[in-house]
């Protein structure tokens, strides 16, 4: 009788299994919350899986020599020892071959699919500057409302609207304020608070509505968020203050150059703190403990 009929393989308990499904567990969960914790996940996976692995194969007799060397007899002298020749069992083969080509054929399906579902946010998001037209059309201290497609290729669809504020230059550098008119609540246009002309400048695609007397703040028609001049919430329900774009002088023509998000500013015009963040989605918080309720975010 064989012998793996007469003790039929049961594997022992291994807390390996254990440590590796949690590192699984971390790795999903880092996906939605933070990548520090992908990484740490994705490592702990990989040790305990080694482990595991490791262990399976010497149950099985796959890392050790047998304990009792083959002899060879020619019939004439006494037995002839040869070198060590592992010999492994038809049903451990098996086993591990269909585990292997199990879990190759589970990652040939699995990969490709979730790289399909998740590559796409994270690739070719990011649009170029935008050319919002000569500085000088941004008058010192005062406010313009700039009208401009995020997307050229795609359209009016694509239209958004910045508040631009030319505060002078500090330490020989130009500065703006550049406030997006995305309510961080939920999104809707926020509008300043004052009387808009209807005299405006087109510049290309770029509509320039130069506000005649400065606004006290911007407020949401919808649920009615109020913010100050510098786009910080002072009231209703949105988390933090108006998110700002970044900024840069090419040719002497102001460029919009990539959102982020603003948690608060401290100060005003060209001396304000502005405590920057990632960019996030309304109603997103981006410090404090709530942050961490919230998904990791694809490039803008
Ligand atoms: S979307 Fe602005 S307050 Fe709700």
């Amino acid at each position: 009788m064989e012998p793996s009929r007469e003790h039929p393989h049961v594997p022992g308990p291994s807390l390996w299994p254990v440590g590796f499904a949690v590192g699984v567990v971390a790795l999903l969960v880092g996906l939605v919350v933070n990548w520090a914790i992908v990484v740490a996940g994705a490592v702990i996976a990989a040790c305990f899986g080694f482990l595991w692995v490791r262990d399976l194969a010497r149950e099985h007799g796959l890392t050790e020599a047998p304990a009792v060397e083959p002899e060879q007899r020619d019939g004439h002298g006494p037995a002839k020892h040869g070198a060590p020749s592992p010999t492994y069992g038809r049903a451990a083969f098996l086993e591990l071959s269909t585990l292997g080509l199990g879990g190759v054929i589970g990652g040939l399906i699995t990969l490709p699919s979730l790289g399909f579902m998740t590559l796409p946010a994270f690739l070719k998001q990011k649009s170029g500057a935008r050319d919002l037209g000569p500085v000088s059309e941004f008058p010192e201290g005062e406010f313009v409302v700039a009208t401009f497609m995020a997307r050229p290729e795609e359209g009016e669809v694509s239209r958004r609207t910045a508040f631009v504020r030319n505060n002078g230059t500090v330490d020989g550098k130009p500065s703006f304020t550049i406030i997006s008119n995305h309510c961080a609540h939920l999104g809707c246009p926020v509008q300043p608070n004052t009387a808009v002309p209807a005299k405006h400048t087109v510049f290309k695609d770029v509509t320039l509505i130069a506000l005649p007397t400065p606004p006290s703040g911007f407020s949401c028609p919808c649920h009615g968020g109020a913010y100050d001049i510098e786009g910080n919430r002072i009231a209703g329900p949105p988390v933090r203050a108006l998110d700002r774009y970044a900024f840069s002088i090419r040719n002497g023509h102001l460029h919009l150059e990539a959102p982020f998000s603003v948690s608060h500013v401290d100060g005003s015009g060209s001396t304000a703190r502005i405590h920057k963040y990632t960019f996030a989605f309304p109603g997103e918080h981006i410090d404090g403990p709530e942050a961490w309720l919230y998904p990791l975010q694809p490039p803008h």
